[in-house]
């Protein structure tokens, strides 16, 4: 970051008041409001933070209206065509692309973390079986920070390395066992000499009864759906994982923060949202209906997989998920072709649509994710748990950039207050 050398002027009651402007490498300057409260008593009112930069970084930039995406500076779409997710993890976290010798030392301490404690079986017991894998996931997170207490230091950099390796290490596991969990199988436990992703496939469908056939192509369209959702700037649920650590909350606690937020259908729910849309659509008749509902203000329906905060174009990640969506279709008769047909049979209606088009809405990451995790074998309740698993890198590269910030201090937002002012209190008689 530095100063752009032009300030942003502000005058209130004839008193003129004069900030400085910042720029980063790329992306929109910055007008720096740090003394804005104690220069001039007001503050900025920004709820949704639409205008609002809350951190520096130099992880992933996101240009919305050229529908760009790139993970320190690597485009997107180059990634999930040459690269696998445990190397797109070591350039979240570390930087950089890593090596041949930096990549198997990076691969073979992830591997070496994979299994979660025994006892940690036990939390699942405690959980019905109809229970939403997220909730699960949420508290086998939290309570990961019960079990390692050797790295929640979050002072000591080297813990905060072990606890980063941790958790993408064991994610796949926790995320797996809550799927077996709810459809009643036995946890099956990791293997060192699979890869991560193939890993965490077996791990959810193997049974003891019959091994789960590795498929490349199934494996390489999980690994590019891990890598597409791996990290995505200042999101909901990464600003509460940061929010969360500038408290100094141990980086367990952190990131089951950020799970937690992922889970709303506005945010990380919207795959699972947009999947069980396409299905009650039904057929591309019925499409117009469901179009219908969306536009109207009085509806509180929307077309689940669209729009952004960000992305006034189409998102990056819907492009290259679009295609794969093709791909493993190809390859798994999961008889959920008709919906991907009915899902771009929406996808053209609506880009086409007026209120669609002066809206700027276009299909999201979600739009087509549920479409192959589906046709993978996953049910609807866990799509949102996939994206927690490789978000996972995304939080902890943002958390531990956080924490290494000198500016760093605990995250504390004002507000405007439009409640009652100062009055007396009434005995209960007199009300
Ligand atoms: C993710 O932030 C991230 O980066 C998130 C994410 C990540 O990787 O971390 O990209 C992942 O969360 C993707 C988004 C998944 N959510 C959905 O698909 C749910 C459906 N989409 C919306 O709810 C909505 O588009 C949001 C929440 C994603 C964005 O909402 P905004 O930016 O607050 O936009 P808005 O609500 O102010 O909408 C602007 C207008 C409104 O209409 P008007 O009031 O102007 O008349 O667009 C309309 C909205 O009603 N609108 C939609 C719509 N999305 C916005 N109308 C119908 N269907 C939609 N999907």
């Amino acid at each position: 970051m530095k100063d752009s050398g032009r300030t942003a002027e502000i005058s209130i009651g004839g008193e003129n008041y004069s900030f400085p402007i910042l720029s980063g490498t790329t992306g929109p300057d910055v007008i720096d409001v740090r003394k804005l409260y104690a220069s001039t008593g007001f503050f900025t009112f920004d709820p949704g933070f639409t205008s609002t930069a809350s951190c520096e970084s130099s992880i992933t930039y996101i240009d919305g209206e050229a529908g760009m995406l790139q993970y320190r500076g690597y485009p997107i779409e180059e990634l999930a065509e040459h690269s696998h997710f445990l190397e797109v993890c070591f350039l979240l976290l570390y930087g950089d692309l890593p090596s041949a010798s930096q990549l198997e030392d990076f691969m073979s301490r992830v591997t070496n973390h994979t299994m979660v404690h025994e006892q940690m079986r036990n939390f699942f017991n405690g959980f019905r079986r109809d229970a939403h894998p997220m909730a699960i996931i949420t508290g086998v997170m939290g309570a990961m920070s019960a079990f390692y207490h050797d790295s929640i230091d979050i002072n000591d950099p080297v813990q905060r390395e072990i606890a980063s390796i941790r958790m993408i290490a064991k994610v796949p596991t926790i995320v797996a066992m809550a799927y077996k969990y709810s459809v009643g199988q036995p946890f099956c436990y990791p293997r060192n000499d699979l890869d991560y992703t193939s890993n965490f496939l077996r791990m959810c469908f193997e049974v003891p009864a019959e091994a789960y056939p590795e498929n490349k192509a199934l494996s390489r369209a999980m690994d590019r759906i891990f890598i597409l959702h791996a990290d995505h700037e200042q999101n909901a649920s990464t600003s509460t994982v940061r929010l969360a650590g500038s408290s100094g909350a141990n980086p367990f606690a952190c990131i089951a923060a950020g799970i937690a937020c992922l889970w709303g259908p506005s945010h990380g729910g919207a795959n699972q949202a947009c999947l069980e849309m396409l299905l009650e659509i039904g057929t591309t008749d019925r499409i117009s209906e469901f179009i219908k509902r969306a536009k109207d203000p009085d509806d509180p329906f929307r077309l689940m997989g669209f729009g952004h905060r960000v992305y006034k174009n189409f998102d990056p990640r819907a492009k290259v998920m679009k295609e794969s969506a093709d791909e493993v279709l190809s390859v798994v008769d999961s008889g959920r072709k008709p919906t991907l047909q009915i899902a771009k049979e929406l996808e053209r209606i609506a880009l086409e649509d007026e209120y669609f088009v002066s809206r700027r809405l276009y299909p999201n990451v979600d739009f087509y994710s549920g479409v192959i995790l589906d046709a993978l074998g996953f049910p609807t309740a866990m799509f949102t748990p996939i994206f927690a698993l490789s978000r996972t890198v995304g939080w902890i590269s943002q958390w531990k950039e956080m924490i290494a910030e000198p500016m760093q201090k605990i995250g504390r937002p004002r507000q405007l207050f439009v409640g009652p002012v100062e009055r007396r209190y009434l005995p209960l008689h007199q009300r």
